[in-house]
């Protein structure tokens, strides 16, 4: 989320623009990490969160909050101070934090992803198991990681009644040991009465990695059990196109998987949202994080709209 701050309606950059008109919902992408927002023990910065929110108030936008409990863009002294943290003292920290967070923005963010990426991936060491090493928080408690996570959505929910808390996670779109473990945990989460709401997949394809499909039924079981759905962070990156123009098969696809996506959101009567991760490859992360791919949001560097955004408003 780009040059929010300072914001003015009557005149907008091309991007405030864009953002303000096509999208009824929008996510700040690093905002409300905690490095952004919480970048010294008891010091919070809201500064660039606030102006979020304001540009969604002024745009009559809903607001996805991202994210509480994560592995990644945590600050360094929470790095720091948790190689030494017993579970009490990480816990006391990340409730204060969601306490914080969440109440300042009670009853004005209709969802939190409240749990981020707390799985490993099959190929990470250990397998599929929550990220008990990576994860600041789950490391140091590691004894019981789940009983953490149970009351991250406890103090979430305590901070905001209103707000619908998920569980996110990227490779968590078809059914596979991932979003195997997800259900697993999710079940166990709702019968200790946690006030855990939704699953997100985060959708992150990359053309290079076929696509199953399975998107429909994974979604529907976790509907099954009662949760909302989301996509909340959809982007199709082409390998190998940088420095090149996408060929017309690549084009067709990268619509395509789009559409299929959004598709999937639309035949669940519980998906509650579908969020891009960007609109415009300028701005978009997957150059800077996955070598030599791109082209994957919805329009051109120059905002030009690619046939994506429009099989998707075709869909609509
Ligand atoms: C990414 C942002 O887009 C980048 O700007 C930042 O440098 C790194 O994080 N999964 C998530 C998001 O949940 O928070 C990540 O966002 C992308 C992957």
């Amino acid at each position: 989320m780009r040059d929010l701050i300072g914001y003015q309606k009557s005149a907008p950059t091309r991007f405030q623009q864009i953002l303000g008109a096509q999208f009824d919902s929008i996510t700040p992408e690093n905002d409300m990490k905690w490095a952004e927002i919480h970048p010294s023990p008891g010091v919070y910065d809201f500064e660039r969160a606030d102006a979020v929110m304001r540009f969604a108030q002024l745009n009559k936008q809903q607001v996805r909050g991202h994210t509480l409990l994560w592995h990644s863009q945590n600050p360094a002294w929470v790095n720091e101070a948790s190689t030494t943290w017993t579970c009490d003292e990480a816990r006391a920290v990340l409730k204060d934090h969601i306490t914080t967070v969440v109440g300042r923005y009670k009853n004005k963010i209709y969802e939190w992803d409240v749990a981020n990426e707390i799985f490993q991936d099959t190929w990470d060491n250990g397998g599929v198991r929550l990220r008990t090493e990576a994860n600041p928080f789950l490391k140091a408690c590691a004894a019981d990681p789940e009983a953490l996570i149970g009351d991250a959505f406890r103090w979430a929910h305590q901070a905001d009644k209103k707000a619908l808390l998920f569980l996110n996670d990227y490779n968590a779109e078809g059914i596979n040991e991932k979003t195997d473990a997800y259900y697993a945990l999710a079940k166990r989460l709702l019968a200790d009465g946690v006030p855990l709401h939704g699953f997100g997949a985060q959708a992150h394809l990359s053309l290079q990695y076929g696509y199953d499909g399975g998107l429909d039924a994974n979604l529907k079981r976790f509907s099954d059990l009662g949760l909302k759905v989301a996509i909340t962070e959809a982007d199709v990156r082409i390998p190998g196109v940088e420095g090149r123009e996408p060929t017309a098969a690549e084009v067709a696809e990268h619509a395509s998987r789009h559409v299929r996506l959004l598709e999937s959101c639309l035949a669940n009567e519980a998906c509650t949202s579908f969020t891009v991760w960007g609109f415009n490859d300028d701005y978009s992360w997957v150059p800077q994080t996955f070598a030599g791919e791109g082209w994957a949001t919805l329009m051109t560097g120059d905002y030009q709209p690619k046939p994506a955004f429009d099989a998707m408003v075709a869909a609509l």
